[in-house]
């Protein structure tokens, strides 16, 4: 089969593989239909991310056919269309019982922090990836859930992370009615928290990036303010002067490892890989938030350190969260929401790429070329 095969840093190539196979009573075989590109698969991309082997398949975000099934699984057949969560969660893991289905101990028992995730280096378990054409299911009873009759593909595939994502990024800011709510990041996740906070009740919401065209595109999809920080002097004190110089009630960090706007962390944290990556946009979440505020943190760093002003946190009384995002505890809503017309998630999707060319797909969404938000890669044989 056909299969993303990773070389090296901001090297992918698509290669034949061999097809993967039922190594578990619970394993589900599944023919790939449609596969995100993440901004998580650009710290993998760039080499930032610990334990990333050449060869491996990417792709955590992905909707497919069930093909085979082994003999313990029921929840799903063969022949059904399902989305697929990116963590891979066992369903019985005391994390998992707590519906931290991000952070199953059983998925991925060699790390104390993060779960398993498909596609996403041995750190987060060693498991391939969906950006290929097949794809092996662990613990088919838990994660793959049928597509509803009438969903349109391109928003079934982002329900697999995007925007459970953006909806736990808002929901985990503990929004109040009226809150201002700063978004950091006009990705495809920082996009859907922007959407989503309104459904909390935020008063006022504001988002920056560095990119125009994003910035457009979120001021419409999510009704929202949103600023080009490369214009401003500094965010942290534009977002004081815009609040009575009190900081906005909720920061929510939507860009992680790769963040631009510092110089001193982008030297650091991603050229001599002296940090987990740069904490730029956490470092401005954290000096925007108001006294008793919260921050949220979507974007993704490594397991390592990060400088960021945590006595100001402390002294401001800030509550932190952060999270891989628990897809299976937010599907059902997350369908609703989608079947309702309250979110349209398939808007972000710009790009629909042949599989065979995911390293120009790559080397698109890296560089934020051709007003690219989100691109879908598809497998030869769901083009037909
Ligand atoms: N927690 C989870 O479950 C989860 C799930 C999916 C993605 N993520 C993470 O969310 C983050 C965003 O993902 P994405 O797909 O939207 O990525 P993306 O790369 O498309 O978007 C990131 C955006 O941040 C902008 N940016 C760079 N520096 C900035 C700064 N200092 N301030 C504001 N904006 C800045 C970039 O221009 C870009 O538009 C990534 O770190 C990704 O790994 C987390
Ligand atoms: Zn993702
Ligand atoms: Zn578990």
């Amino acid at each position: 089969m056909l299969a993303t095969n990773y070389r090296g840093p901001q090297r992918i190539r698509v290669s034949q593989k061999p097809m993967p196979e039922i190594l578990h009573p619970q394993d589900a075989i599944v023919r790939v239909t449609r596969s995100c590109i993440c901004g998580s698969d650009l710290h993998l991309y760039n080499g930032n991310v610990p334990d990333t082997r050449v060869g491996e398949t990417f792709g955590h975000e992905f909707i497919g056919v069930v093909e085979e099934i082994g003999s313990d699984v029921h929840k799903v057949k063969v022949g059904d269309q399902v989305i697929v969560p990116f963590n891979i969660a066992c369903g019985e893991c005391t994390f998992c019982k707590q519906e931290l289905y991000g952070n199953c101990h059983e998925a991925n028992p060699q790390a104390t922090a993060v779960g398993g995730i498909f596609g996403y280096s041995h750190t987060a378990g060693g498991y391939n990836g969906g950006q290929a054409e097949y794809v092996r299911g662990p613990y088919a009873n838990v994660g793959p859930t049928v597509i509803p009759e009438g969903m349109h593909p391109d928003d079934a595939v982002l329900l697999t992370d995007v925007v459970p994502t953006g909806y736990q990024a808002a929901e985990m800011g503990g929004i109040q009615k009226g809150d201002t709510v700063v978004v950091f990041g006009a990705g495809p996740v920082g996009i859907m928290a922007a959407r989503c906070a309104w459904l909390f009740g935020a008063g006022r919401v504001i988002v920056f990036d560095q990119e125009e065209y994003r910035l457009e595109f979120v001021r419409h999809y999510a009704q929202c303010e949103a600023y080009n920080f490369r214009s401003i002097e500094d965010p942290v004190v534009f977002m004081k002067k815009t609040t009575d110089s009190l900081g906005a009630d909720v920061c929510i960090d939507a860009v992680g490892a790769e963040a631009a706007g510092s110089a001193l962390q982008t030297i650091t944290g991603r050229k001599m890989l002296l940090q987990a990556g740069s904490a730029t946009a956490l470092h401005w979440a954290i000096n925007s938030c108001k006294k008793g505020g919260t921050v949220s943190i979507v974007g993704v760093y490594g397991p390592t350190d990060n400088l960021v002003p945590i006595g100001n946190a402390l002294n401001k009384g800030i509550t932190i969260r952060g999270n891989q995002a628990s897809v299976k505890r937010l599907l059902p809503r997350m369908i609703e929401h989608v079947q309702n017309g309250i979110l349209n998630p398939r808007a972000l999707i710009t790009h629909h790429i042949p599989l065979e060319e995911a390293a120009e797909g790559y080397r698109i969404f890296a560089d934020k070329l051709d007003n690219c938000i989100k691109p879908v890669l598809i497998p030869p044989s769901a083009r037909i």
